[in-house]
This record gives structure tokens, C-alpha cells and sequence, in this order.
């Protein structure tokens, strides 16, 4: 569908921010190659980043330093290498569904079975404890949760957080926790795995969502299980040796001068999600849960006879590039996604594209 649209298609398709990594980060980018970082880290990264990372997150588990952070060439590395740890033949893991497509395949790579349990609409995209019990069994070995979510926006409640942290518990899971949109959370407080259960949380994250860096490839897997991390960093020597080294300083640097640069992303975010919530819920036909975090909405659209690809390239013809929601999983069937990653001035024109589109399909 990507090679499909025009050029004056308006893109919805693309998860990755439109604006630029913070300019404090490209400067010390600059300077450190200048400086001679150019070389080869440690493996788990420099000690100087992984020590300001643990920090951020004291708040939360005040014991974490330098050495419960292992750096990542992304949330994609993080997620093999977290995979490739805990997983082996005959094992599997719960994940969710409609999910980031990489998820599945990850577990499977490692001759592990993927087993997803849904986040329906009706259920504000939450799992529910009973699905979650119906698929455990004695080889699955983890569980992983993405909140904020991709691609429904979802996030989670301290009360929702506990709950799915003691179905966790009860059944002896490790706890991936997939929070690469933690920075992008709107009208309240990120609920985080962090500081929940030191034994068995693994925390992926990744600074592609928080500084715009996504073309930059660095995140981290962090854990306050020193022998879950000392087995992730041994991973990590053989899957890409260390991260990237100018770029640890960069990032370093964001994290010290620009740590509000999510924040005022955020504030335009914000502005892009009510507009286009308000517009998808005036549309007959479509109905939008209004989302608290990431940058994606996940509407469910009706148009009789019509299954979410035929309808998103009928929205390409239209001029309007979106995911099919069965890209992210059967339960994805029936919804549509609309990252909003554009400006406010692209989000209403796609939207009057868009409801021209249903609009003609529906007979309305
Ligand atoms: C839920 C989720 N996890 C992980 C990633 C991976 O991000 P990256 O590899 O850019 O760090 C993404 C990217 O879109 C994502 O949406």
C-alpha cells in the first residue's frame, strides 16, 4: 500500500514523528564523532548513559544503576535479544493482539510458539483476565504487555496494571513490558511495570518514539534482575557487539538538556488527537475510542460487505494512506489505523478525504 500511494496522497501510515531528534542531541552527535567516538563500547553501552537512564526511572525503583541497562541498537533489537533469552523450543508466550507486528515472528525465531490474547474495542482495548487464563499453560514462560499501545493508543490504570501484573505472578511469568511510547502519555501519568516486581520485569524501551530518532536505531533493555541482565548483555555481544558510540553521547545529552522535548511534542500530539477524534466520531459509521497515549487511533468502521483492506485501498484511491487494522491481527478486522503524524492542517484534510470515501461507500 506504501508503493501504492501518490505523492499527493495524505499519509496516515507511517509510526514515526514528524519532527527532528532535539538539535542539543545532533550538535553533540556532531562533536563527539569530532571528539574520536567512533570506536567500539562496552557491550552494555556507557556506563555514563546507562547510569543517567536508571536514574530516570528512580522514581519508580530507587535501587536501579548502570548495571540493570543494557543499550540496544533500538526497541527492535531489544525485543530479539529479550526474546532469544527467554525463549526456547516448546515454550510460549502471551502477546497481544491486535499487536506490533514484529512481536510474533520474534518468538517464533526462536522455535517458541506466539500465543495472543485480544484488546478488544468493547474492552477499551484491555485483555481481560479470564482470556489471559484460558491460554497459560505450563510452557509459557512470559508475558508481554505494550502500554501505551501500537496500535490502539490503549494505556492502563494502576488498578488494570496490578491486575495483570498478579495473573503474571500467579502463573511464574516473566513480564516484558513494552513501553517504547512512555513519554507519549496525554492526560495523565504513564503507569509503568517498572518497580512492580524486580525478579521478573524486563522493560524494553527505545529513544525512536521520545526524541524522533527513529532513523537513529538506539534504545535499551532495562531490569532490575541482575542475572536477566547479565544474560541479555552476553545476547547482545553476539547479536550487534555494542550500540552505536557517538550516538550514546548524543542521546546522553538530550537526556540532560532536553529531557521537556517529549513533553512539548506532546502538547501538539494532543492538539492532532482531538482533532481527529472528534472528526473520525462525527463520521456515521465510525466510532473512536479518544486515546491516551502514542500517536495512533484505531477506529472501528462499518461499511457493510467490506473487510479493512478493501476499504483502506478504497481510501488510497480516495487519497487517503492508513493501515488495514487486520495488518495488526484477526482482532484487528473492522478497525482501521490512523497514525497522527501529520499536521493539523494534513489531519483535516485526509479527514475530509476520508469521510467523502465512507461517506460513498455506506450510501449514507
Ligand atoms: C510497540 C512498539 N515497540 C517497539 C517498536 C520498535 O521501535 P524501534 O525499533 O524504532 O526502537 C515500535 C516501533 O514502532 C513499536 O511501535
Amino acid at each position: 500500500m506504501f508503493d501504492m500511494a501518490g505523492d499527493d496522497v495524505i499519509s496516515f501510515g507511517l509510526g514515526e514523528p514528524d519532527f527532528q531528534p532535539p538539535i542539543e542531541a545532533i550538535n553533540a552527535f556532531h562533536q563527539a564523532m569530532l571528539d574520536g567516538h567512533n570506536k567500539y563500547t562496552t557491550t552494555a553501552g556507557l556506563p555514563a548513559l546507562r547510569k543517567k537512564i536508571a536514574e530516570s526511572w528512580h522514581h519508580l525503583s530507587p535501587n536501579l544503576d548502570e548495571n540493570n541497562v543494557c543499550m540496544t541498537m533500538s526497541g527492535t533489537n531489544a525485543l530479539l535479544n529479550i526474546f532469544a533469552s527467554l525463549v526456547d523450543p516448546g515454550k510460549n508466550v502471551l502477546l497481544p493482539e491486535p499487536y506490533f507486528p514484529l512481536y510474533g515472528p520474534d518468538v517464533k525465531l526462536w522455535g517458541g510458539e506466539a500465543r495472543y490474547y485480544q484488546c478488544l474495542f468493547e474492552n477499551e482495548f484491555v485483555p481481560t483476565i479470564e482470556d489471559l487464563e484460558s491460554l497459560v499453560d505450563d510452557n509459557t514462560v512470559a508475558i508481554l504487555y505494550n502500554f501505551p499501545s501500537n496500535p490502539t493508543g490503549a494505556t492502563i490504570s494502576i488498578e488494570q496494571r496490578d491486575e495483570l501484573l498478579k495473573f503474571a505472578q500467579k502463573h511464574d511469568l516473566w513480564i516484558i513490558s513494552d513501553e517504547v511510547y512512555d513519554r507519549i502519555v496525554f492526560d495523565s501519568e504513564h503507569v509503568s511495570f517498572v518497580g512492580t516486581d524486580d525478579d521478573r520485569v524486563i522493560l524494553i524501551n527505545s529513544f525512536s518514539k521520545t526524541y524522533a530518532m527513529t532513523g537513529w536505531r538506539i534504545g535499551y533493555i532495562l531490569s532490575a534482575n541482575n542475572e536477566a541482565m547479565h544474560q541479555m548483555i552476553k545476547l547482545q555481544y553476539y547479536i550487534t557487539a555494542c550500540s552505536n558510540d557517538a550516538m550514546q553521547y548524543a542521546v546522553l545529552e538530550a537526556m540532560n538538556v532536553a529531557d521537556d522535548y517529549p513533553d512539548q511534542m506532546c502538547v501538539e500530539y494532543k492538539a492532532r488527537r482531538d482533532l481527529i477524534c472528534s472528526r473520525l466520531n462525527a463520521m456515521k459509521g465510525i466510532q473512536c475510542h479518544v486515546p491516551e497515549g502514542a500517536f495512533y487511533v484505531f477506529p472501528r468502521v462499518d461499511v457493510p460487505n467490506m473487510n479493512s483492506q478493501d476499504l483502506a485501498i478504497e481510501l488510497l484511491k480516495g487519497g487517503v494512506l492508513c493501515s488495514p487494522g487486520s495488518a495488526f491481527g484477526p482482532s484487528g478486522e473492522g478497525h482501521l489505523r490512523f497514525a497522527y503524524t501529520i499536521s493539523q492542517e494534513d489531519i483535516s484534510l485526509g479527514m475530509d478525504k476520508v469521510e467523502a470515501v465512507i461517506k460513498r461507500l455506506r450510501g449514507d
